[in-house]
C-alpha cells in the first residue's frame, strides 16, 4: 500500500522522501537518481558557487529536480536564485536565515518553497512568509543545525503552523525512522546522512568509506570545522560531523584555531582534497549507525520507503 501525504501528492512522489540539498555533495546525478526512484531530489547549491551550480543542474538530465540554498549565504549572492529559477526547479529549499528577501520571487515563479527550521519560533516565521512545506530539523541531523531533538520538535512545529504540512529531518535513515516521522504527523522526511555515502554523492570515496564505518556515538556538533574552512557561519548554527583527530586537537580552543587559521585552513583544504578523514570533516549525523555500505541512491530510497510501508501495515496489528 503506497503512503499518501500532502508531500507525495504535491510532487507526485512514490515515497515521501526528500534528498537533503547537501552543499557540494548532492549534485545533479544524485538528485536525479532520487527523483527517478520516487523521491524528491534536491541539488545542494549551498554556499553559492555559480560555476558548480551551472555544471550540476544539467547533470540531472531530463529528471526534474529542486534546488536548495543556505539562506544567509544566498543573501550575499542573490543572483544565484535567478540562475536556479531559470531551470524551473521542482521546489526551492531554503534553510538557515531570513526567507523574506526571497519568498516573493519564488512564489512569483510558481515554485513551491520548502523552508527548513530548527525552532518553533522560526517555523511560525516561515509560515508567515508563505512556505508551502516546513521542515522541522532536529539536532541529530548531519551538517548544520541547532539544539532541539527531532522527536519533540516535529509535533510542536505541527501544532504551531496550522495547515502547512511539516516534514521531519534529523536522524532518519531507514524505514523505522520514516514510519516514526509519519506517526508524529509529518508529511515526509528529509534525509542527508542516508545519502552522504551513496554511490552518486559527490563525497570523496575515502570519506564515504570513513562514513560507512562510523557510529553515531562518535558524532559531535561544533564550529571547529567552519573555522578551519573559513566559513563565517552565524553562531546559532553548528555543524554535526564525526569526531576525528583534527576535532580532538582543536575542540574547546576556537580562539587558538582562529589565530592559526592561515596554516590550518591550508592543512584542511589539502586533507579534504585527499579525502583524509583524520583531518577533513566527515559530515554525518547520528543516523550514520544505520548506513552500512555505499549503495546506489535508488536502492536507499526504495528500501526506506518500502520498509516504512511494511512497518506501518504491521503496526495495525498492535491495536486490538
Ligand atoms: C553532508 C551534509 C551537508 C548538508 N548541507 C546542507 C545544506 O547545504 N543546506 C541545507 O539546508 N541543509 C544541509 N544539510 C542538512 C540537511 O538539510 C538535513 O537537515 C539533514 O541532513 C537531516 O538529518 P540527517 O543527516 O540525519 O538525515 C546537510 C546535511 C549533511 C549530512
Amino acid at each position: 500500500m503506497p503512503i499518501v501525504t500532502p508531500l507525495t501528492e504535491q510532487f507526485e512522489l512514490e515515497f515521501p522522501i526528500i534528498l537533503a540539498p547537501m552543499a557540494g555533495f548532492s549534485g545533479g546525478a544524485l538528485a536525479a537518481a532520487v527523483g527517478r526512484a520516487g523521491g524528491l531530489g534536491l541539488i545542494g547549491g549551498g554556499y553559492g558557487d555559480g560555476d558548480w551550480l551551472k555544471r550540476e543542474l544539467p547533470l540531472a538530465g531530463n529528471e526534474k529536480i529542486g534546488v536548495g540554498f543556505i539562506t544567509w549565504s544566498l543573501a550575499k549572492k542573490p543572483e544565484l536564485l535567478d540562475l536556479a529559477l531559470d531551470h524551473k526547479p521542482r521546489a526551492m529549499f531554503l534553510s538557515f536565515g531570513d526567507l523574506k528577501p526571497f519568498a516573493g520571487k519564488i512564489a512569483a515563479a510558481g515554485v513551491p518553497l520548502i523552508a527548513q527550521v530548527q525552532t518553533v519560533a522560526d517555523a511560525k516565521i516561515a509560515a508567515s512568509e508563505g512556505a508551502q512545506f516546513i521542515v522541522a530539523q532536529g539536532s541529530e541531523a548531519g551538517g548544520h543545525g541547532s539544539g532541539r531533538g527531532t522527536l519533540p520538535l516535529v509535533p510542536a512545529v505541527i501544532d504551531a503552523v496550522g495547515k502547512i504540512p511539516v516534514i521531519a529531518a534529523g536522524g532518519i535513515a531507514d524505514g523505522r525512522g520514516l514510519a516514526a516521522a509519519l506517526a508524529l504527523g509529518a508529511a515526509g522526511v528529509v534525509c542527508g546522512t542516508a545519502f552522504y555515502a551513496s554511490r552518486e554523492a559527490l563525497t570523496h570515496e575515502r570519506i564515504k568509506a570513513a562514513a560507512v564505518a562510523a557510529s553515531g556515538d562518535n558524532t559531535v556538533r561544533s564550529s571547529i570545522f567552519d573555522i578551519a574552512r573559513r566559513i563565517d557561519w552565524p553562531k546559532r548554527w553548528t555543524i554535526r560531523t564525526l569526531e576525528n583527530a583534527f576535532h580532538r586537537e582543536w575542540a574547546g580552543k576556537p580562539e587558538a584555531l582562529e589565530a592559526d587559521a592561515t596554516i590550518q585552513a591550508q592543512r584542511y583544504r589539502d586533507a579534504a582534497a585527499a579525502g583524509d578523514a583524520d583531518v577533513a570533516a566527515v559530515i554525518v549525523g547520528e543516523a550514520i549507525d544505520l548506513v552500512h555500505e555505499i549503495r546506489p541512491a535508488a536502492e536507499i530510497v526504495r528500501s526506506i520507503g518500502q520498509d516504512a510501508e511494511r512497518r506501518i501495515a504491521a503496526l495495525n496489528g498492535l491495536v486490538t
